[in-house]
């Protein structure tokens, strides 16, 4: 069987990787001549341990061919980028542009497959493009949403264990559709219709954006109520059906903090929780700045000179190097801007260079500093000596 998978990010190249490896026959297509470049080296350009060795493996052998033009096959996968816009708008311009590609190649028997988040009702929009434009192939190929839930860095594993969600426009391409990811996943396939596997997508990551909310609301009763927010919810989850999350310096990355909006920006009347969660997750970073800044203010007054800063961490999540939608950053571009970039030490270990921060390593900055902040929990920083004569504003239990 021969398959293309349009885009090959950190969730389409793993997963043309894997197809290939298990007997497809693949074209990887993307945009980006660099990435198609690498791949075709079997050179990864994500960071995904294990996975170089793979893909080399499978374009040695032919199975995996990557280019910026879309081939024809029998399947046909979308695995583009869907942000939002400035509004918070959902934007599915590059679903929509990857469809157009494939659209003068599609036959009947066909599979077309959307894995890319998408807002509700994305697959049938697509659909109906695919009809007015190939009108002929009405009621003759399969069309399906199938959604993507692999935590970058356990991507071998996951794409094949995780249990998926699959909804076709109609059940002879759910079924199809079923068909083709059983040829690699070993987790239970569950069939749906397209809009409620899509729906299912944004439920996942908005009920974690909603449980964090919630530890970060607590966080900000707790500091206020003089009360330790960790030890809390320590004691607190001692109870046999309580499990509260731990509270950070907000929520970034691609999913969590983008997702929720697909659902609010549809629904803004019913989405109240949901929008309530975003909002307080994005207050508990600007909360933070204010912290740090007004820690500033008081150093200043009480020893006559500006303190040092040691902003610990700029990734949005432990021990990666992901930086997109990250809070960390967000603050630290904040107390920056407040204070002209003075006496500030940014820390991220996981990333060489930036082209913004200039970075420290976490030691010197560590040593250097009268006040450090924690703000991403590297597992780095947690073997760092307690120094009591430094202000220690930690956001994400480090020293809990
Ligand atoms: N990264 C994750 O952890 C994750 C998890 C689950 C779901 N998702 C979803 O999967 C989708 C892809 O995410 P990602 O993280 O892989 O994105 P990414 O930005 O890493 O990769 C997307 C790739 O698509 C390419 N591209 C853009 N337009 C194209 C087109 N018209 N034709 C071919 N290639 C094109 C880009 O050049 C890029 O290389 C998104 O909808 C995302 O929300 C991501």
């Amino acid at each position: 069987m021969k398959a293309c998978f349009m885009g090959l990010g950190y969730i389409g190249l793993p997963t043309a990787i894997i197809a290939a490896k298990h007997g497809i026959k693949v074209t990887g297509v993307d945009i980006n001549p660099k990435v198609v470049e690498m791949t075709n080296q079997g050179k990864l350009h994500i960071i995904e341990p294990g996975l170089e060795e793979i893909l080399q493996e499978v374009v040695k052998s032919g199975a995996l061919k990557a280019s910026t033009t879309p081939e024809v096959s029998e399947a046909y996968f979308m695995v583009v980028p869907t942000p939002f816009k400035g509004n918070h708008e959902p934007d599915i311009s590059y679903v929509e542009a990857a469809t157009r590609a494939v659209l003068p190649l599609l036959k009947e028997g066909d599979l077309y497959v959307i894995e890319s988040t998408s807002p509700i009702g994305t697959t049938e929009k697509m659909q109906r493009l695919i009809f007015s434009e190939r009108p002929e192939l009405k009621d003759k190929i399969y069309i399906a949403y199938c959604p993507e839930r692999v935590l970058p860095g356990n991507v071998i594993y996951e794409l094949v264990h995780n249990d998926r969600v699959i909804g076709g426009i109609n059940p002879q391409s759910t079924r199809e559709a079923i068909k083709f990811y059983s040829q690699f996943v070993q987790g239970t396939l569950h069939s749906t219709n397209s809009k409620t596997a899509e729906m299912c997508k944004l439920t996942e990551n908005s009920s974690r954006d909603v449980q964090i909310a919630f530890a970060n609301e607590l966080s900000l009763i707790c500091d206020k109520a003089g009360i330790n927010v960790w030890e809390l919810i320590n004691l607190a989850n001692k109870h046999p059906r309580v499990n509260i999350l731990q509270p950070g310096c907000g929520v970034g990355g691609h999913c969590i903090a983008v997702d929720p909006y697909f659902i609010t920006a549809e629904f803004p009347i019913e989405s109240q929780i949901i929008a309530k969660a975003r909002e307080i997750n994005n207050y508990k970073s600007f909360w933070c700045a204010e912290k740090v800044q007004n820690e500033m203010l008081k150093f200043e007054l009480e020893h006559h000179r500006k303190p040092i800063v040691a902003m610990m961490g700029l990734a949005f999540k432990p021990n990666i190097d992901d930086l997109r939608e990250s809070p960390a950053k967000y603050i630290v571009t904040k107390v920056m801007q407040s204070c002209n970039n003075a006496n500030i030490l940014v820390v991220e270990p996981n990333v060489k260079n930036h082209n913004v921060f200039k970075l420290t390593d976490y030691n010197e900055a560590y040593d250097k500093a009268d006040i450090v902040v924690f703000l991403t929990a590297h597992d780095s920083f947690k073997s760092l000596p307690r120094c009591e004569y430094k202000i220690v504003l930690d956001f994400c239990g480090i020293c809990k």
